[in-house]
């Protein structure tokens, strides 16, 4: 079929099958194997794009997502419930290979295996990074459009800020002129208090030299002490499901989502001149028939950072002679995918408490927590309506740190924190008991790891090294950040709750046993990059483009957060939306040019 009659063709299909919904749960009712755009992924970034390309009315897109539906699952609308989805069918169930830096530990490695990706499953966290993370995305590029101050329209296309839950008075927990009110994702300040919430107000006046407030930290600088932001809208999580795909969106004729369908490889498309990798192949299980549809302008990869790569490899599209090594044929020499993978190591310590009202309060009982569900059932409100963390304290080093003489400093610039502690009102270890939890992260890890295939088969689960700790700094600084911890409990402001330390690091003083605590508690912060980075055009190394085009190749973009050189300094699903909505204009540039 000419492209022209398969469109025309699609346009017609699209209109009957878009007044019902352009929702497939299987590849049978999938109308047409052409599209203008097929997104591989419908997860953070995926959906953006998918939301982007089909404001252009007349450009098909197609969306694959290997997982279901997000609609109706409780434990990705319930913010509180978040922690339910992992190692169930809405996870991908990864592991890491064993940790040499952790005692061979292996480690579990949730992502989000349903409609809206990992933003579906996540812990909900609104953290964008400092400035200087995204001016050194700009300098590794050397494209100025990553940088801080040129993203902010992107900022603002992604967040729409939202008041809490409980409509309490948010005045100087937040800076407005910091936010965007006009974006898609909702973004908001708890919509329930912690007990703890004025303690650690107090700690920012008792020790506001090492721990000063910050009023707002996605200013571009985050250091101190601020009121978490969360992506959630009201009592409820805001996924990029939910939001760029919510039923307005979803009317669209001309988009079409897939679901339960994973995609295997991608395929050459055509002959001479520079590959063209447009074909999408894809089954709905190991067994199931391979199917195929092909995009007339781009396939877009935003698999996340594992997927993303796992796909590439499995297209022959990585480092030629470890292809062949595991049995798949080379298409293209593209040495550096699934390297440089890079994750924040993150740690839970926990502290007895001289209280009740604490989170603890719900995962201990069972008649609370049936009350609580029916209160959120009732109108959406109450302590289901949040995570428990309330808080985020960013850190550096000092300057004159020992470690410095052995290592430069990794961090992108002087705004930027080396580790991150997070503030919960609630145990971190599964004890019985009452507590107060921080998570220690370390948030410019140094070392990289690797992401590679085990065999041919796309169904068969990479091998997944993060390597994490594998650098003594990482070590070093988590140390320091728990040493942190403890002397942020140490403030007046806790003199009559904290009653003492819990699980191993009841037994850690000594810096040799506090390296034991971390190397036996540390788990992978859930923010992996890297394994499809930017680099400038023409340089010897990187996988994609500053504007995420695939080196080398036509007709293939990366848009998740495998293209992040450099893991930034927070969480990541917000640096994922932003790099996704400026990818979007990009995409939308170039073929405008082109008509
Ligand atoms: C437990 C957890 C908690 C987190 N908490 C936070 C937080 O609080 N704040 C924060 O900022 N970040 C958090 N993160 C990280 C953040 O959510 C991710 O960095 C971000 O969502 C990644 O977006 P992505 O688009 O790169 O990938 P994803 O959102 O994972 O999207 C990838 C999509 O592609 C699909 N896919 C993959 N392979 C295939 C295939 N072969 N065929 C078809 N579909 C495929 C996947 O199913 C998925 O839907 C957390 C992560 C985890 C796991
Ligand atoms: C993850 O593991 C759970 C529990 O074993 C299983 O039910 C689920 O199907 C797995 N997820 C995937 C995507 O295979
Ligand atoms: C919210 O609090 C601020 C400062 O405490 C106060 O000035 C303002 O009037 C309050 N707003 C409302 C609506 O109560
Ligand atoms: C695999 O998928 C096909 C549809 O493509 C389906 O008919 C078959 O039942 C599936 N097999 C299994 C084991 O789920
Ligand atoms: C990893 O990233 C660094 C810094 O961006 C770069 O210098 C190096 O070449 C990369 N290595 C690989 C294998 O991609
Ligand atoms: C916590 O609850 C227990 C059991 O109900 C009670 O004995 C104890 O006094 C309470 N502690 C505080 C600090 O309120
Ligand atoms: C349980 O803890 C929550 C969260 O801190 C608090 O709001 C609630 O009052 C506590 N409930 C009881 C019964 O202690
Ligand atoms: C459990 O919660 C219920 C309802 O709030 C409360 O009445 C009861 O005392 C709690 N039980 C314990 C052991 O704290
Ligand atoms: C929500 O429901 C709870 C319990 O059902 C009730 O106590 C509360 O007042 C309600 N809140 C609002 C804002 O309606
Ligand atoms: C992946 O990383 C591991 C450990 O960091 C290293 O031993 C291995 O050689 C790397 N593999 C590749 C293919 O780069
Ligand atoms: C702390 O050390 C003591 C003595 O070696 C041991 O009995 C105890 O189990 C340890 N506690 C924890 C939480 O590791």
């Amino acid at each position: 079929m000419r492209p022209q009659l398969a469109s025309l063709f699609l346009c017609v299909l699209s209109t009957i099958y878009g007044s019902l919904a352009a929702v497939y749960n299987g590849i049978e009712s999938l109308p047409g194997i052409e599209f203008d755009f097929v997104v591989v992924g419908g997860g953070t970034a995926g959906n953006v794009i998918a939301n982007r390309l089909t404001e252009h009315h007349s450009w098909n897109v197609l969306v694959i997502e290997s997982g279901p539906t997000n609609e109706g699952v409780e434990d990705s609308i319930i913010p509180f419930y978040s922690p339910g989805l992992q190692k169930t069918r809405y996870d991908w169930n990864f592991t890491t290979t064993p940790q040499q830096a952790l005692n061979g530990r292996i480690l579990d490695y949730p992502r989000g295996h349903l409609l809206g990706g990992t933003s579906s499953i996540n812990s909900m966290f609104y953290t964008r990074g400092s400035s200087a993370d995204f001016d050194r995305y700009a300098q590794v590029t050397r494209d100025p459009g990553w940088s801080w101050n040129n993203l902010q329209p992107y900022i603002r296309k992604n967040e729409r800020w939202t008041a809490p839950a409980d409509h309490h008075n948010t005045t100087g927990e937040f800076t407005p002129s910091a936010h965007g009110f006009g974006g898609i994702n909702a973004v908001s300040l708890s919509g329930w208090p912690q007990a703890t919430g004025p303690r650690i107000i107090q700690t920012t006046v008792d020790l506001g030299d090492e721990f000063p407030y910050n009023q707002d930290p996605n200013s571009g600088n985050p250091l101190g002490v601020g009121w978490l932001q969360s992506t959630i809208d009201g009592g409820r999580r805001s996924s990029s499901a939910t939001s760029y795909l919510a039923p307005k969106f979803m009317k669209r004729p001309n988009l079409h989502v897939l679901l339960n369908t994973r995609v295997t490889r991608i395929l050459r498309t055509g002959k001479g001149g520079p590959p063209a990798f447009r074909t999408v192949e894809f089954a709905q299980n190991a067994t199931g028939p391979r199917r195929r549809v092909t995009a007339t302008k781009e396939v877009i990869l935003s698999g996340g950072t594992f997927g993303t790569p796992q796909i590439l490899l499995s297209s022959g599209i990585g480092d030629a002679a470890e292809l062949k090594a595991v049995g798949v044929e080379p298409t293209f020499h593209l040495p550096d995918v699934g390297k440089n993978l890079s994750d924040q190591p993150i740690l839970g310590s926990s502290w007895f408490v001289n209280s009740n009202d604490t989170i603890d309060n719900i995962t201990s009982n069972a008649t609370l927590a049936a009350a609580l569900l029916q209160q959120w059932q009732a109108n959406e409100t109450g302590p289901l309506v949040v995570t428990g963390a309330s808080h985020i304290v960013n850190s550096r080093l000092p300057d004159d740190s020992p470690i410095f003489r052995r290592y430069p400093d990794p961090s992108p610039g002087g705004n930027t924190p080396h580790f991150e502690m997070i503030i919960v009102n609630g145990g971190l270890g599964g004890l019985p008991g009452h507590f107060i939890g921080i998570a220690t992260v370390v948030s410019t890890p140094i070392s990289r790891g690797n992401l590679t295939l085990g065999s041919a088969n796309p169904f068969d689960k990479p091998l997944i090294d993060p390597g994490l700790l594998g650098s003594p700094f990482e070590l070093f600084t988590m140390r320091e950040a728990v040493k942190s911890a403890t002397r942020f409990l140490s403030a007046p402001a806790w003199a009559d709750y904290v009653v003492g330390r819990a699980g191993g690091l009841q037994n850690a003083t000594t810096d040799e046993e506090l390296d034991e605590y971390v190397r036996t508690g540390v788990a992978v912060g859930a923010h992996p990059v890297g394994t499809a980075a930017m680099s400038a055009k023409g340089a010897g190394y990187g996988v994609v483009d500053p504007d995420l085009r695939v080196k080398g190749v036509k007709g293939l973009r990366v848009v998740d957060a495998s293209v992040m050189p450099f893991v930034p300094c927070g969480h990541t699903q917000a640096p994922v939306y932003i790099i996704a909505e400026r990818a979007a204009d990009m995409i939308k540039a170039s073929w405008d040019a082109e008509v």
